[in-house]
């Protein structure tokens, strides 16, 4: 795990106790719900307050908040809709009853500074985060009901990470997001950490109703025990606990991350599970019991009762397994086998186990792509990826983003066979102006060929022939992009990767949000993502060349339009 800005780490279970002197036990405020949200004004960095929420004498898992004691950085806010009518109480433990932030949470019917959201200077433009607080992986890809949907590990009180909830949006085309409610919140089993979504088209789970399919969250409950557990949803946007929860008892502790598949040859479910084993034999760097780390393979024909298959060491957490058509003669598919760094093996899956028939190979070659996963029911017959991009966004009521939604494709190499990204196709619909090229020889001490380019938001795309010596330098919003035709190497803002040209020819496809720069070689066998933060002024792109001249068969630049309304 990597513990970029997480607070205290993934397993918060224990609070530093606020010293009780003088100090009353509990304090409570009370209300009618009658508006729609609940607001809480939020300091990042001030003491933490354990806050729960008791409707109709029902305790709700308590929440941490950095209650502001005195101007708030940001305002969160508890949809309330549903609790309309009823008396609903807040308690929070150990905390002094003049406490400012305490005293000014209220009810409203606005997100406060809600006038902003979507139009904030950090705020991505294309790519998806949460309204208010911190997102860290996506959850529950799926297509259901005729549209796509992401769900996200959320905290919805905090700038970082913590009180591990299910947010949740919603798209018809991978682009346009609208957030919904909140799908899973914490319970009495644990946080809701990471996991996937399936449409139960057989009704396998009895969960559907009038012959309409369920969607299935499948999630970790992240308690001591660590526990899976399913959610289900008749419509797209409530969603049920399963009274039997949880579905899958823990095998050591910190197991966790589900992704569940349909495998029709069985005609059964199929799990990846990410289980660790303290192992004594390793020690970590501070001779402690090092840990070994393995993805466990479970079955199920009703998504209630698991069993144990196999077992595969050497990946740790979000794991997710797949299959890839063989394009050309004689066809086929290979399945991959992949979890949160995105390095990845190739192979068989005989319906109980993965044969690897690859070492395992790096993945994507940037920096903060994390805890990707692939959607299911995918209507295109594509395999569409999605990762959390660890960006962060100082001084925004929010923090951290998503990748752009990626396809996935197998392609062949001197090497083997590698795994390949491309960002989808839709994307194309938020192309606003253009500028083109073809046919351009640039010499050094060229004329800048993106010189009239003017735009925050870019989309470029490169197909060139570099001379043998030539260096190729993009400058995009304050990023620099080096293609080194000598050690045929791409160097992305320092980040050197090995980009050999095909037929002489490299070919390069760059996104610019606010927060991140994607870039794409090598046909997308190079992917390299990275967090930025945005230039003060915005600067022209540039595009200009060392060592030798280089051929632009074409060279184009797109200004973005953004996706929010
Ligand atoms: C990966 C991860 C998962 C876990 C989740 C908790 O980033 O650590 O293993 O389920 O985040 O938020």
């Amino acid at each position: 795990m990597k513990n970029i800005m997480r607070g205290t780490g993934w397993l918060m279970a224990v609070l530093p106790e606020q010293a009780g002197v003088g100090l009353p036990a509990k304090a409570t405020r009370q209300w009618v719900a009658s508006e729609r949200y609940l607001l809480f004004p939020i300091k990042n960095g001030a003491p933490k307050q354990r806050v729960r929420l008791v409707v109709d004498g029902q305790a709700e898992a308590p929440n941490v908040m950095e209650l502001a004691p005195g101007t708030p950085d940001w305002w969160a806010f508890r949809d309330i809709t549903e609790l309309r009518g009823k008396t609903i109480t807040l308690e929070a433990d150990n905390l002094p009853a003049d406490n400012a932030g305490w005293q000014a949470i209220r009810q409203g019917n606005e997100i406060k500074g809600g006038e902003d959201i979507y139009r904030e200077r950090l705020r991505p433009q294309f790519h998806f985060s949460a309204r208010r607080g911190w997102n860290n992986d996506p959850n529950g890809l799926a297509f259901y009901g005729g549209e796509y949907h992401l769900f996200f590990q959320h905290n919805p009180y905090g700038w970082s990470w913590g009180n591990m909830h299910w947010g949740h949006a919603t798209s018809p085309d991978l682009v346009h997001w609208s957030e919904q409610a909140e799908a899973l919140r914490p319970d009495a089993l644990g946080t809701m950490y990471s996991g996937s979504a399936v449409t139960d088209w057989n009704n396998t789970s009895g969960l559907g109703q009038g012959g309409k399919p369920p969607l299935v969250l499948i999630y970790t409950a992240a308690g001591n025990p660590m526990t899976q557990c399913l959610a289900y949803s008749r419509d797209g946007r409530s969603f049920t606990k399963y009274a039997g929860n949880p579905v899958v008892t823990q095998f050591t502790p910190g197991n966790r991350d589900p992704k569940v598949r349909w495998y029709e040859p069985a005609r059964k479910w199929v799990m990846v599970l990410y289980v660790g084993y303290a192992d004594p034999v390793k020690k970590d760097a501070m001779g402690k019991p090092g840990r070994r780390d393995t993805i466990r393979f479970l079955s199920s024909t009703d998504l209630k009762s698991w069993q144990t298959m196999s077992e595969i060491e050497g990946f740790y957490e979000c794991p997710d397994l797949f299959p890839l058509p063989l394009t050309g003669d004689p066809g086929g598919e290979k399945w991959v086998l992949t979890a949160a760094n995105s390095d990845y093996m190739i192979g068989r899956f005989d319906g109980t186990a993965f044969i690897p028939e690859t070492s395992k190979l790096a993945g994507q070659r940037g920096e903060g792509f994390y805890a990707a996963q692939t959607y299911s029911d995918e209507p295109k017959q594509r395999r569409i990826q999605i990762g959390w991009m660890q960006a962060p966004a100082p001084g925004m009521a929010f923090n951290q983003t998503m990748s752009l939604p990626l396809e996935l494709s197998l392609r062949a190499t001197p090497e083997g066979l590698r795994l390949a990204r491309l960002p989808v196709p839709e994307l194309e619909s938020l192309r606003q102006k253009a500028w083109h090229h073809e046919a351009l020889s640039l010499q050094p001490g060229g004329v800048n060929p993106l010189a009239k380019v003017r735009g925050e938001l870019l989309e470029v795309r490169a197909d060139f022939e570099p001379g043998a010596a030539a260096e190729t330098v993009f400058t995009v919003n304050g990023a620099t992009v080096v293609y080194d035709a000598d050690q045929q190497e791409l160097t992305v803002n320092g980040k050197r990767n090995r980009a050999p040209l095909m037929a002489g020819h490299e070919r390069l496809i760059f996104y610019t949000d606010r927060t991140t720069l994607e870039v794409f070689a090598n046909d997308g066998l190079v992917y390299v993502p990275m967090p930025v933060l945005p230039p003060a002024n915005q600067v022209v792109p540039a595009v200009t060349v060392k060592g030798g001249a280089v051929k632009f068969d074409t060279l184009d630049a797109w200004r973005l339009k953004s996706a929010w309304k």
